[in-house]
């Protein structure tokens, strides 16, 4: 592990313990909205015919509402990320939002949602960003939330990580691994993410958070799928790690060239490695807390879960746990995460 991975790891382990003191602050800015997949879901999914959704027990199990639609034990990054910025209440799904929310704040996220239209549509079911950006431009407008208003709101968007999982490295039925070399293919995501990201500033979107895809190649999935059962896949990460480099330079361009951007690429991927979860205190790094559905990555329907979900960095075959979550919310809140800036300071901005 490079020094700067290993630095940002020690940032982690300081921020969680200062933690306590960065709690309560007052609501930092009028509105929040989320964008993105799984990661971010908050229910989006309950409703569509998918494989992709996690409306029943295990999951929510240490969440105050239960099984809501969120892909982990608890809160999610984005529900770590409301409350630092001090929001009393969790942002609801656009789903069954009502209309006035758009006016606080909607998470349109949906799992199994990309930025290629085809991304995940062996699983059923998604919204993918596009479609997002559209939900989100008929949400303000049906309430006619102000421009000013939405120009200093707080957006938070994850998307990318199933053009990989979803995609790339599933070469049934998808071919874009035949059609594309991985800095090609990344850099066909980036251009789709440049449409979209020049969409949601037209709408009025100005502070926005970015984030990396995370280091999917060390997820209990990937490693079975591509590495060989034992370590990490590195070909997988080496692919993400070009559409990580890219999105970081996305931020830099709109930062320069396009009018208030101002726009924050927020890296989860450098500090994702087992060894660094080992440091961080995590005893299990490699295995599900939950118990899977047979040859699945989610969890089975009231199935044992671990004794300790605080000990696993993983709640299933792919996701994160609560705790996971929480460290990832608070460096990226107020630790070195973020490039230009920590999401505290965008808020400010
Ligand atoms: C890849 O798949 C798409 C449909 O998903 C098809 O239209 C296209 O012809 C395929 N390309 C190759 C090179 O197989
Ligand atoms: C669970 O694990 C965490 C982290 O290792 C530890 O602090 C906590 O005491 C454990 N809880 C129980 C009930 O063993």
């Amino acid at each position: 592990m490079v020094k700067k991975e290993l630095s940002k790891v020690f940032w982690v382990v300081a921020a969680t313990m200062l933690a306590a003191a960065t709690v309560g602050y007052t609501q930092q800015v009028p509105c929040y909205f989320i964008f993105g997949d799984s990661v971010f879901d908050s229910g989006n999914n309950n409703n569509l015919q998918t494989k992709a959704k996690v409306n029943f027990l295990p999951y929510g199990i240490d969440f105050a509402k239960g099984p809501t639609g969120r892909f982990t034990n608890g809160r999610t990054i984005t529900d770590f990320i409301g409350e630092l910025s001090g929001f009393q209440d969790f942002i609801p799904p656009f789903a069954g939002a009502s209309p006035e929310r758009a006016h606080i704040g909607m998470n349109y996220a949906s799992g199994a949602g990309g930025l290629r239209e085809e991304t995940s549509e062996h699983l059923g079911g998604r919204i993918s960003l596009s479609n997002q950006i559209l939900n989100h431009k008929k949400a303000i407008k049906k309430v006619n939330v102000p421009v000013h208003r939405l120009g200093q709101c707080l957006y938070a968007i994850s998307i990318g990580s199933n053009d990989y999982i979803n995609n790339y490295f599933m070469s049934k039925p998808y071919n874009t691994s035949r059609r594309f070399k991985p800095n090609h293919y990344a850099h066909s995501l980036i251009l789709l993410y440049h449409i979209h990201l020049k969409t949601l500033h037209h709408l009025g979107a100005r502070k926005v958070a970015l984030f990396s895809i995370s280091k999917i190649g060390c997820t209990p999935k990937m490693i079975r799928s591509h590495g060989g059962g034992k370590g990490c896949a590195r070909e997988v990460n080496t692919a993400v790690a070009i559409f990580n480099k890219n999105l970081e330079d996305l931020v830099k361009d709109f930062n320069k060239n396009v009018h208030g951007a101002k726009f924050t690429y927020v890296d989860i991927f450098s500090g994702g490695d087992p060894l660094a979860f080992k440091v961080l205190g995590f005893k299990v790094r490699h295995k599900a807390c939950c118990t899977l559905s047979p040859g699945e990555e989610l969890c089975a329907p009231n199935k044992p879960v671990c004794a300790n979900r605080s000990e696993y960095v993983f709640w299933d075959d792919i996701h994160s746990s609560e705790a996971t979550n929480m460290m990832m919310a608070r460096s990226s809140f107020d630790g070195p995460l973020g490039s230009p800036y920590s999401i505290a300071s965008l808020l400010k901005q």
